[in-house]
């Protein structure tokens, strides 16, 4: 798995007596630089206000300037990083996040190797520990890389910082060492599905998503079942069937179960895992097929999810589901028009097979009803739709619940994983009938992202909170950001955590 960062240390003493590379200073657009300045030693504060009052930084979020520390300034450092945390009243957890995401950037690019961050962290709304934390995680997020088939890496990567000491109150650093642990237990839980996403499909395929989930289980005392070939056969699990029988990797349904919460209902959680989706018959065009590893980023997020959940030891039962297939087009592989029955019975016409994604899915849904979940909640690369219709700021969010959709959406806006919702009014679910089978894999065109949610319904029992996440836009980050690097994003991992903890400890 990837390389790390060491432990984020947690310095409370005075800046001029701590030692270093830098001193990394906030400042804010339109406010006074901070009291603080006047312990960093002689020169900082006067240094901070020239760069200022020349312009050579506004303080708008995302800026950052790199300055020679004056003679007489923090002890040792050899530099001064001076970054933009934005308007003071609009600071949120995701853009601390950001801010810290580009503190780590600016020291790989720099060479520099330790560094002390002076941020002002008081803030209407929030905890300083609180954000605090935010900073810290953007700067573990941003500190990930993937480069296990590179020889060398690229030259503004090779450098890697070691430690980022934050300038924390006394009387805040219980609370933020408190934090920090389960902050490092999510990012830990965001790189496994990072890493599982980036991993191509040669290597990545059911069977070393299965060896995973052993592997994990061993690690953190999960009990995980592999059902193969057999076992899917003997629960009639006909849809992951259907999908894998196409390629030679075999398909597969992992379920890994986190018990510590007593007799207490589980989270279950639903994740697809296609590991590689050409499409089957009706195959996809070539053009950025080779993005269709990412179609098994539902899948990732489970397992970093119940990695996270597992270290941080939380006091609840965690069920994750993740039926694993490869979609290939082959001589054994379905055909449009074939009609499968489901483990739950219904039977599904299949259209077109790159709609392969709820056939998988609804065996895995129909599973989970054996645990009771107190929360059903799926998440699955799913439709090109989802991308048409919200792009890659939020994921899709659809179900039977309000209340469980609203509790994610809130719990998505606080974890930096946005979710905006569709409807599924019952006029929908008209276009998925079929003229032979109890429903068809695919309706018309539009509102092609409901669709999807509506067929995933149909194996969801009645009076079950069930959400469905549609990731297709937000598993892959395309551009890169500070704290999400170019790849697999990990997305849906910092939202479980966060919803896990929030909504599942009572
Ligand atoms: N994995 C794809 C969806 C996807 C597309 C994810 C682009 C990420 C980026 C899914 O299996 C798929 O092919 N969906 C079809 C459904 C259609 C045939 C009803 C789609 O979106 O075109
Ligand atoms: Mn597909
Ligand atoms: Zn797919």
């Amino acid at each position: 798995m990837s390389e790390r960062m060491p432990a984020t240390p947690i310095d409370t003493g005075k800046p001029s007596a701590w030692s270093g590379d830098c001193l990394v200073i906030g400042v804010c657009e339109g406010n006074k630089p901070q009291e603080a300045l006047k312990l960093c030693g002689q020169g900082v504060e006067e240094i901070v206000h020239t760069a200022l009052a020349a312009k050579w930084l506004h303080g708008k979020a995302g800026e950052s300037l790199l300055l020679p520390m004056p003679a007489g300034g923090a002890s040792g450092a050899r530099a001064l990083l001076l970054i933009g945390l934005g308007k003071r009243d609009e600071i949120t957890r995701e853009r601390l996040r950001g801010i810290g995401g580009t503190i780590f950037a600016q020291a790989r690019k720099s060479t520099l190797s330790t560094l002390l961050c002076l941020i002002p962290l008081d803030r209407q709304g929030l905890k300083r520990s609180v954000a605090a934390a935010a900073l810290a995680e953007g700067v573990l997020l941003g500190s990930y890389r993937f480069d296990h088939y590179r020889q060398e890496s690229p030259e503004n990567e090779r450098f890697q910082p070691q430690s980022f000491t934050l300038a924390v109150r006394k009387e805040d650093a219980a609370a933020v060492d408190e934090r920090l642990k389960r902050v490092r237990a999510v990012v830990d839980g965001v790189f496994l599905a990072r890493d599982l996403g980036n991993h191509p499909a040669n290597v990545v395929n059911p069977d070393y998503l299965a060896n995973q989930a052993r592997l994990l289980g061993e690690r953190h005392d999960l009990r995980t079942t592999i059902f193969g070939i057999d076992e899917l056969q003997a629960a009639g699990m006909n849809g992951i069937l259907a999908v894998g029988q196409g390629s030679r990797n075999h398909p597969r349904l992992i379920t890994l179960e986190y018990r510590n919460g007593g007799d207490k209902s589980p989270l279950v959680v639903v994740g697809k895992a296609i590991t590689f989706d050409a499409g089957g018959i009706s195959l996809k065009p070539a053009e950025k097929m080779e993005n269709m590893k990412y179609d098994m980023s539902g899948g990732a997020a489970v397992f970093g999810f119940l990695q996270a959940v597992a270290t941080m030891r939380l006091p609840i039962n965690v069920v994750g589901i993740v039926p694993a297939a490869e979609n290939l087009p082959s001589g054994t592989a379905q055909r449009p028009g074939d009609i499968i029955r489901t483990a739950k019975g219904v039977c599904v016409e299949v259209i077109n097979t790159d709609a392969e994604g709820r056939l998988i899915l609804a065996d895995a849904l129909h599973h989970a009803e054996r645990f009771q979940p107190r929360y059903l909640i799926d998440l699955a690369t799913l439709t090109g739709a989802c991308v048409v219709a919200l792009g890659v700021e939020c994921a899709g969010l659809l179900g039977n619940d309000k209340r469980l959709m609203r509790r994610l959406q809130r719990v998505g806006e606080e974890s930096g994983e946005r979710l905006w919702p569709l409807p599924m009014f019952p006029e929908y679910q008209e276009h998925i009938k079929s003229d032979f089978a109890d429903i068809k894999n695919a309706g018309t065109r539009d509102a092609g992202t409901i669709m999807g949610g509506c067929f995933l319904s149909r194996f969801v029992e009645k009076g079950r909170p069930w959400a469905h996440l549609d990731i297709a836009g937000t598993a892959q980050e395309k551009t890169g950001r500070p704290h999400v690097p170019k790849g697999g994003s990990g997305f849906g991992v910092r939202l479980l955590c966060a919803f896990a903890r929030k909504h599942m400890m009572d």
